[in-house]
């Protein structure tokens, strides 16, 4: 099993190159059209050779360490995600300098090293092996970026890293899975990228395919479960909602037919077909020409 794991990893992890190439981002709603169903990469993967991921003018580490694709990691070995795909995610994820984007099992340090460097953020990278935290410390001091980017040794299950505005992560379908409702009860409107591995049925916003491997994209959605009093114009109506993730579940009968949450947005389509475009803040929602007031928390 830890050697399907391993060529899972390095089937995704082909070598980098120069230029990067968003070859397309898909969005992901309950769509026909959607992008690639996740296919489980584990069951899936080529047996390839390890030869084939690094370039032979590639270096890995430095004269303090050098550390080998696929060495051991506590729940997951460490493979780098390619230069294309780290800047794929972090422009999908529209990484500002006012984010705090924190890299899940930071390897080499190189995701946080990006987001510092090139979109001028401040990051921070989560790393179980000290040796890898100490490379990735002397990285990013390389790179110049060392007052922003940090990095910590620890276990990215033990560790709070709920201030996060973006948080990426390359591990494996159960460790997301796991991470799964600490990512849910985060801030709406955190993003979430993910090199190669899904999130359950959680259905991502976004596909990212580059030349090299894909990533998916997430927005934590507000909760907006309950009863909810609505004020459109002159109606008045009143609408319980229920929620999978970013989608509303909405019964027959219901005075809503559609809605939908991205982050703190949300888009409703009412029965009788008017759109209703507006943002959440806990238990108001507001629209041009609408609000809405939570009278009702979910049972
Ligand atoms: C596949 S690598 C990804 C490295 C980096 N994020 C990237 O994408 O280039 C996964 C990393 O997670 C680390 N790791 C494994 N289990 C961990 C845990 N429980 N807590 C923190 N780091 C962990 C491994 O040591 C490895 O460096």
């Amino acid at each position: 099993m830890k050697a399907l794991v391993l060529l899972a990893l390095l089937a995704l992890a082909v070598p980098a190159t120069a230029q990067v190439r968003i070859l397309e981002t898909t969005p992901h709603p309950d769509d026909p059209m959607a992008g690639p169903q996740l296919a489980d990469p584990i069951v899936d993967a080529p047996p390839i050779q390890l030869s084939l991921f690094q370039r032979a003018d590639e270096k890995l580490g430095d004269d303090k360490f050098q550390p080998e694709i696929g060495q051991a990691g506590k729940d997951v070995i460490w493979v780098p995600t390619p230069d294309s795909l780290v800047k794929a995610m972090l422009t999908v994820a529209e990484v500002r300098p006012d984010d705090y984007v924190v890299d899940l099992g930071a390897g080499d340090g190189k995701i946080a090293i990006a987001a510092g460097r090139d979109f001028g953020a401040r990051a921070h990278g989560i790393e179980y092996n000290p040796e890898m935290v100490a490379l990735a410390q002397r990285n990013a001091q390389r790179a110049g970026v060392a007052g922003k980017v940090t990095f910590q040794q620890g276990d990215i299950f033990e560790t709070d890293f709920s201030s996060a505005t973006v948080v990426t992560m390359y591990l494996l379908p159960s460790l997301n899975l796991k991470l799964r409702d600490t990512i849910l009860k985060m801030k709406p409107g955190t993003r979430v990228v993910s090199h190669a591995f899904s999130m359950g049925d959680w259905d991502p916003e976004r596909t990212i395919n580059t030349d090299d491997a894909t990533g998916y994209f997430w927005i934590v959605p507000a909760n907006v479960e309950g009863r909810w009093a609505f004020e459109v114009g002159n109606d008045r109506f009143a609408a319980e909602l229920k929620q999978t993730y970013q989608v509303l579940d909405l019964p027959k009968g219901s005075p809503l037919r559609e809605g939908r949450l991205r982050g703190t947005g949300i888009s409703l389509t009412r029965a009788n077909g008017q759109e209703l475009a507006g943002s959440v803040n806990g238990d108001q929602m507001v629209g041009r020409g609408w609000v809405a007031t939570r009278i009702k928390p979910a049972s």
